[in-house]
């Protein structure tokens, strides 16, 4: 059964404090809406342009929140809306408590908050604390004053290697291609840390000028009235002491699946626990995601103890093939290492940074829906990506020309564009179709900011809403039965049901005493239904399926009982 948080006014320890009872004579609790939340990504530049400039905005994404309340999610989860000079598509922030000028102001935000909030959507903003933007005051007077500055020590600044500092001070290596050093000209020489691109230096967390400021930023966020932070590059924030070499090139194919110097070391997790204090001091379960990539679901379970965060994506299952052995491998071990923290497991299936799961998995959009309707049937809470509920397809032929991902820049600079960051994740960022017809499908007003394919206009919600066969309303009806259905939703386990190679059948069973039983077929074939099945409601199917069955190829489905 679910685990529920342990007292928060505890201090560190790992022991949990039992859950007070009703006999205890303490107040029940009331429920924890994160556990099995249905969180929507915005990715801002591309949701919807209010103005007609060809990059969405934040007066867009308000015009189009009526659509995320009528798809049934929880809370929107908004990609970075910051002032920024765009080096990363917003993830290089100069200013943490502005919003950019293509993006609106804040009064757009408080605006858009106000709007969700009386819809019923919680909002979720980005916070990126691993690194600045090059532009950031701090680092633009770290520069100004020189080497040798106390203001040098917010960021990593160090002289180089060699007898006149030309080689970079480690071997380290940036995820978006390159050393992850860059030198100043001389006379300064010095050379400052980027973990991503040269226009992202990277902070210093054993700095407290920088603890105390990302405390003060989440204060101004959570008094502007947001429900919580998606918190980029979580297991980035502290790096090994004394900054070790690596020892040997192409470091990044080791990327989440082991302890890099740079990444998920322990040190991170008492920041959390500071950051748990705050949000724990505001109302109504405010609440922090962890964007962490970890070498496996254990070293991320760390990140959702009883005094740290509340969510960490589950990127072993985003990277799963769609395989029912190893899924089922993977969503055990999801599970399992969530269960001893009492965390729920955090699934999800697209992004902005990875190809789209329509794409990804190989199958089409036949696959990608059983996909999602595997995903929201496990415990815990789910993602969805803006665009998968209309089944978009990763635009995989952008021209060179339109591109703006800075990994796809820096490809040719050092690294041989197989390891960290590939670089085409303008793929997934292609502006969504609103309407059949017009100039960008309803996006804007004119041309939107990457080229959408022709032929989109028949993947618009326009087109899809009220059709029973299209992905928008198998999401819509996906969410609503999950709603209804006590079985569906939070929950730390499943029961596994015995079923033919490559499908995966389990029961889930609700407090009040319902249950559903799922099964997906991920084979190319028809496979018959396990015997649970025989007489039980169809409830939902991600394609064409009979209650008796088979269960066509590439196809979920959910039954009562
Ligand atoms: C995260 C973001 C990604 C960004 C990177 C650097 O991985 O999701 O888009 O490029 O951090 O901030």
């Amino acid at each position: 059964m679910t685990q529920h948080l342990a007292d928060r006014t505890r201090p560190t320890s790992e022991a949990r404090a039992p859950r007070p009872t009703p006999e205890s004579g303490a107040a029940p609790r009331p429920p924890e809406w994160w556990r099995d939340a249905v969180i929507y990504q915005v990715y801002p530049r591309s949701f919807a342009d209010g103005n007609g400039d060809g990059m969405g905005d934040l007066a867009g994404i308000r015009s189009r929140l009526p659509h995320l309340a009528r798809l049934g999610v929880d809370a929107v989860w908004l990609s970075p809306f910051y002032a920024s000079p765009q080096a990363d598509a917003g993830y290089d922030v100069a200013d943490y408590r502005a919003i950019d000028p293509m993006f609106g102001d804040l009064h757009d935000a408080d605006a858009l908050i106000r709007d969700a909030h009386d819809l019923g959507l919680r909002i979720i903003v980005d916070l990126v604390p691993n690194h600045s933007s090059d532009r950031h005051e701090w680092f633009q007077r770290a520069l100004r004053e020189g080497p040798g500055s106390p203001l040098r020590d917010r960021y990593h600044f160090r002289p180089g290697r060699g007898s006149g500092g030309e080689l970079p001070p480690n071997d380290w290596e940036s995820i978006f291609g390159g050393p992850a050093w860059t030198r100043l000209p001389e006379p300064d020489g010095e050379w400052y840390l980027h973990l991503f691109a040269p226009e992202q230096p990277d902070f210093n967390w054993e700095n407290p000028a920088v603890r105390d400021e990302f405390r003060s930023v989440l204060r101004f966020w959570l008094d502007m009235g947001v429900d919580g932070f998606r918190i980029d590059v979580a297991h980035g924030l502290v790096k090994a002491p004394g900054l070790p070499d690596m020892g040997h090139a192409g470091q990044l194919r080791l990327l989440g699946t082991q302890v890099l110097p740079f990444f998920d070391q322990d040190g991170v997790h008492e920041i959390y626990r500071a950051w748990r204090q705050i949000l724990d001091e505001y109302p109504n379960q405010r609440i922090g995601v962890a964007e962490a990539w970890t070498p496996n679901e254990s070293r991320t379970a760390l990140y959702v103890r009883p005094d740290e965060l509340h969510q960490a994506f589950n990127f072993h299952y985003l990277n799963t093939p769609w395989d029912a052995a190893e899924l089922r491998r993977v969503i055990d071990s999801s599970l399992d290492s969530m269960r001893p923290v009492g965390a729920p497991t955090t699934w999800v299936l697209s992004n902005h940074d990875v190809v789209r799961h329509r794409t990804r998995l190989g199958g089409g959009l036949a696959r990608a829906r059983a996909a999602t309707l595997l995903m929201l049937a496990l415990p815990g809470s789910a993602y969805v990506y803006q665009g998968e509920e209309l089944g978009l397809p990763e635009v995989t032929d952008l021209p060179d020309e339109a591109r703006q991902d800075p990994a796809f820049f820096r490809r040719g600079s050092g690294g041989d564009g197989q390891d960290g960051q590939d670089g085409l994740r303008d793929g997934c960022r292609v502006p969504i179709p609103w309407t059949r017809d017009g100039a960008s499908f309803g996006f804007g007003g004119g041309a939107g900011w990457l080229p959408q394919p022709a032929g989109w206009g028949e993947l618009s919600v326009q087109a899809q809403e009220g059709d029973p066969d299209s992905t928008l309303e198998l999401y819509r009806s996906a969410l609503a039965v999950r709603r209804e259905q006590a079985a569906l939703g939070a929950g730390d386990g499943v029961e596994w049901l015995e079923a033919p190679e490559g499908v995966l059948a389990f029961r889930r069973r609700g407090a009040d005493g319902s249950a559903v039983l799922v099964v997906a077929n991920t084979t190319e074939a028809p496979v018959e239904l396990p015997a649970g099945c025989a007489g039980a409601r169809l409830l939902l199917a991600s394609g064409p399926c009979r209650a008796d069955g088979p269960l066509p190829a590439d196809t979920t489905a959910w039954w009562q009982g």
